[in-house]
């Protein structure tokens, strides 16, 4: 009888871990977790995540280039930019003349995203910047930045609503945020931290953003994006 119970202790165990590690990527116990476990994985995961370029100019470059029409030499920060997905695409698109920072807590994500960016030719490169940080303090002054962006990325952190003030905060007043809103069946195991449309949008609203839309991306997620 006793190895029932021994069996079934370790069926749950083994669930709990894979809610812990692998759904919800270590956010439940806590933000060195979750960055422990990028920094492990980081060299797998463009190969795990096998973006699709024209997928991905058509869903966020272009509305990207479209809202940053009439500025000159645009200032974009890409948060929680992992291997550098967001600064790497403005930066082979012909229509982009600004600058990015990518910024992202992972080390060994940056280190990936370096990688490609040393690619790139040198007027590109001078272009990029990396830097390690956390998305609950941007090193920015108030309404500085043009656009920000934060993909797949929201739900990972501490409090999604201290990192979205804190891009508030820096995005300049008619600025452009495009985020990511996680949905699909594992969003339900983010519990306490899943977000309707609904609940994001009035978090949205509440920290100054208006224009709130949303449209269908992934499986595992919408695309988000509002004005300040
Ligand atoms: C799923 S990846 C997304 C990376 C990139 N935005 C993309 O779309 O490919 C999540 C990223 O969030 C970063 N991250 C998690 N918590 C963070 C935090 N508190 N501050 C900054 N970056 C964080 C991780 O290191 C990881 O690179």
């Amino acid at each position: 009888m006793n190895w029932i119970f021994g069996l079934a202790g370790l069926i749950l165990l083994g669930l709990a871990l894979y809610w812990l590690v692998i759904i919800t990527e270590g956010v439940y116990l806590g933000r060195r977790v979750v960055i422990w476990l990028y920094d492990m994985t980081a060299g797998s995961y463009d190969g795990i995540k096998e973006f699709d370029n024209e997928f991905e100019r058509g869903l966020i470059v272009r509305p990207l280039l479209t809202a940053l029409a009439g500025r000159q030499e645009p200032f974009v920060l890409d948060v929680a930019t992992g291997t550098g997905r967001v600064p790497l695409l403005l930066m082979n698109e012909t229509g982009f003349d600004g600058r990015v920072i990518g910024l992202d807590a992972s080390s060994r994500m940056l280190v990936q995203g370096s990688a490609k960016v040393a690619t790139l030719s040198v007027e590109k490169r001078r272009r990029i910047t990396l830097i390690r940080q956390s998305a609950e303090r941007l090193p920015f002054r108030d309404n500085t930045l043009d656009a920000i962006t934060c993909l797949e990325a929201l739900e990972f952190f501490p409090s999604d609503r201290v990192a979205l003030q804190e891009m508030v905060r820096v995005l300049r007043p008619g600025g452009f945020l495009m985020t990511s809103r996680r949905q699909g069946w594992e969003s339900q195991f983010f519990l306490g931290r899943y977000r309707s449309k609904d609940n994001l949008a009035v978090l949205l609203n509440d920290l100054g953003l208006t224009n709130v839309e949303y449209y269908p991306w992934q499986v595992n997620y919408d695309m988000v994006t509002a004005l300040k």
